[in-house]
C-alpha cells in the first residue's frame, strides 16, 4: 500500500499495532498530553495534518520515527538511544524514561476553551509551513493598527519608577478613585472604594469571582452565545453553568422566558455580557429591567461584563444593569483592553454595588483570593486615571467615518449580500455573529466548516460552538482588520459560499 500522506502512514501503523483512535487519546493522556476526539479523527481522515509537536507525540506513541511519520522519508523504525546490539546501560537518558508522568488535574476535564482549539492549531501549523492566514478570530486591537493613545504610554513611562513594589491588593488609590468616579457617572448605587478591585484584565477577576462564589452543584446562568471564559471559569470552580438563549430574532437580546425557565433552587447568579461578545448586542433599559426583576424574584446575584461599554455605535446608550438594581448584589466588570487598545498591558476592574450586606461572606472570599494574588500589574494600574479622564480617543473610532464604525457597516452589508448568510447589525464592540443557512450548505459540523474555510481560503474564523452556541449554524468574525483586508476577506467568503457543500 502506498503511504503517501501523513494520514495513510498514521492509519497503516495504527492498523498494524491494532490501535483505535481512542487508544491514541488514552496513550497521549497517559503521557500527560491532551489529544481531542475530533482532533484525532481529523488526523486519521486526513482533513488536518497535525503540528510538529503533535506529530512527535503520535510518533512516540506509535513507536515510529517522527520524520518518517511526517514525510514518509527515511527509516520507519523509531531512533533508539543505543544500537540494537549494545548492552543497555542505565544512563541518565534511560533513567529518565522511567520518570512518572504528570497529568493535568481532572478539574480541567470538562473545561472548554475552543477559541484557541483545533482550528486555530491547524492555522498555526499552516503558518509554520509559510502560508499566510487571515486571522478574523481574536479581538486583539493592537495587531490591526489600533494604537494606544500617546498620553497613556507617556504617563506609564513617567510613573514606571514608582511602580516597583506590590500595591494594595485591590489596587492603587489613584486607579480605584478614577474607577469610583466612572462608577458614579454610570449611576452605580452604593459603591465604595473598598468595593473596587483591579485585576490583570477582566479575565483574572472573572476567575476570582467564580472561585469565590461557586460550590459543587451551584448553578449559574450564562448566556449562549457567551464569551467562553465565563463558562470555563464557572466549570473550573466546580459550579454548573446553565446556558440561557439570546434571541437572534430580537436583536440578540436575552430570551427572558428562557432565563426564567432555567432558574432552579440551585441557581445562585446570572451573568450578562453587555455589550455582547460575540453578537455586538447592546441591551435596552427595558430588557435590563426585566432581567433585574427575574434576579430579584429568585434572589440571584448579578455579574455584568461591560468591557465594551465605551464602544457603542449609532447613539446606543449603554446602561449598567447595576444602576437598575440598588437592592441586589451586583458585580460590574470593565477594563482598558478594548477601549484603550491596551489588551497586552492587562488591566481590568470590578465594582461591587447594591446590596453589600447580602454578599458579606462572598466579599470575604473575594478579599482572600485578591490578597493571595498580592495585586494586579502596577504599571498598568498607574494609567487608569489618565485613561478614564478627559478626551476619550475611542470615540473617534465608533462614530461615522471612524474605523470601527465603517468596518462594521461594510462587513454587515457584505455578509448579508452572500446568499445563505444573514447577520444582525452589531451595535457595539467589534464582532459579528452571522447565521449560516445550514440546509443550503448541508452543514452539520461547524468545526469542519471552519477547517474547510481555513484550508480553501486561509481565513481563520471561530465557529459558533466555541461560544457555547448549541447549533452548528453560526460563526464569529472579528472586523478589526483594515478595510482593504476586509474587502479581500469578504470576497473570499462570498466565493467560498458560492460553491460550498459539506459532506
Ligand atoms: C466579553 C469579554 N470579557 C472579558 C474579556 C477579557 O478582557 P481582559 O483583556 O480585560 O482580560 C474579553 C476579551 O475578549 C471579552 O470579550
Amino acid at each position: 500500500m502506498a503511504l503517501e500522506t501523513f494520514a495513510d502512514r498514521l492509519r497503516a501503523v495504527m492498523a498494524e499495532r491494532g490501535l483505535k483512535q481512542a487508544d491514541l487519546i488514552h496513550a497521549a493522556s497517559a503521557r500527560g498530553e491532551k489529544l481531542g476526539k475530533s482532533q484525532v479523527s481529523q488526523y486519521v481522515s486526513g482533513k488536518v495534518t497535525p503540528r510538529s509537536d503533535v506529530r512527535a507525540l503520535l510518533a512516540a506513541i506509535l513507536d515510529v520515527d517522527a520524520a518518517w511519520l511526517a514525510t514518509g522519508n527515511g527509516a520507519r523504525a523509531a531512533a533508539r538511544p543505543e544500537t540494537a546490539n549494545a548492552p543497555v546501560r542505565p544512563t541518565a537518558t534511560t533513567r529518565s524514561t522511567t520518570m512518572r508522568e504528570f497529568k493535568k488535574s481532572s478539574k480541567l476535564d470538562n473545561v472548554l476553551y475552543d477559541v484557541r482549539g483545533p482550528v486555530a492549531d491547524e492555522a498555526a501549523r499552516m503558518e509554520d509551513e509559510g502560508l499566510r492566514i487571515l486571522k478574523l478570530n481574536i479581538g486583539n486591537p493592537a495587531p490591526f493598527g489600533f494604537r494606544t493613545p500617546d498620553e497613556v504610554v507617556h504617563d506609564m513611562r513617567q510613573q514606571l519608577p514608582d511602580c516597583e513594589g506590590y500595591s494594595d491588593s485591590r489596587g492603587l488609590f489613584s486607579a480605584r478613585k478614577a474607577i469610583m468616579q466612572y462608577a458614579q457617572l454610570k449611576h452605580l448605587p452604593n459603591v465604595s472604594m473598598d468595593g473596587i478591585y483591579t485585576g490583570n484584565g477582566v479575565s483574572e477577576l472573572i476567575q476570582l469571582c467564580m472561585n469565590a462564589l461557586l460550590d459543587t452543584g451551584d448553578e449559574i446562568l450564562i448566556p449562549s452565545p457567551d464569551y467562553p471564559l465565563w463558562t470555563a471559569c464557572a466549570t473550573l470552580a466546580g459550579g454548573t453553568p446553565v446556558h440561557y438563549l439570546c434571541d437572534e430574532q430580537a436583536e440578540w437580546n436575552p430570551d427572558l422566558a428562557d432565563i426564567e425557565s432555567k432558574v432552579t433552587s440551585n441557581t445562585k447568579a446570572i451573568v450578562i455580557i453587555n455589550p455582547n461578545n460575540p453578537t455586538g448586542a447592546v441591551y435596552p433599559r427595558e430588557v435590563l429591567e426585566q432581567i433585574v426583576e427575574i434576579a430579584r424574584r429568585h434572589q440571584l446575584m448579578i455579574f455584568s461584563d461591560e468591557i465594551y461599554d465605551r464602544l457603542c455605535m449609532d447613539g446606543h446608550e449603554h446602561v449598567s444593569i447595576a444602576s437598575l438594581a440598588p437592592d441586589l448584589p451586583c458585580v460590574t466588570f470593565s477594563g482598558l483592553s478594548k477601549s484603550h487598545m491596551i489588551a497586552g498591558y492587562r488591566i481590568g476592574w470590578m465594582i461591587l454595588s447594591g446590596n453589600k450586606r447580602s454578599m458579606r461572606d462572598f466579599i470575604y472570599g473575594i478579599n482572600m483570593l485578591s490578597n493571595m494574588r498580592l495585586c494586579s500589574n502596577v504599571p498598568a494600574q498607574s494609567i487608569v486615571q489618565t485613561a478614564l479622564g478627559g478626551y476619550q480617543s475611542v470615540e473617534r473610532y465608533v462614530e461615522p467615518g471612524g474605523r470601527i464604525y465603517e468596518q462594521r457597516n461594510y462587513v454587515y452589508e457584505a455578509l448579508n449580500a452572500i446568499d445563505g448568510i444573514t447577520a444582525v447589525k452589531p451595535k457595539a464592540a467589534f464582532y459579528i455573529f452571522p447565521k449560516i443557512d445550514v440546509k443550503k450548505f448541508n452543514i452539520t459540523d461547524d468545526e469542519q466548516f471552519a477547517l474547510d474555510l481555513l484550508h480553501e481560503k486561509r481565513i481563520l474564523i471561530t465557529r459558533g460552538g466555541g461560544f457555547n452556541w448549541p447549533e452548528p449554524d453560526h460563526f464569529r468574525i472579528v472586523y478589526l482588520p483594515r478595510m482593504e483586508v476586509l474587502h479581500e476577506a469578504m470576497d473570499d467568503l462570498a466565493d467560498f459560499f458560492a460553491h460550498y457543500r459539506q459532506g
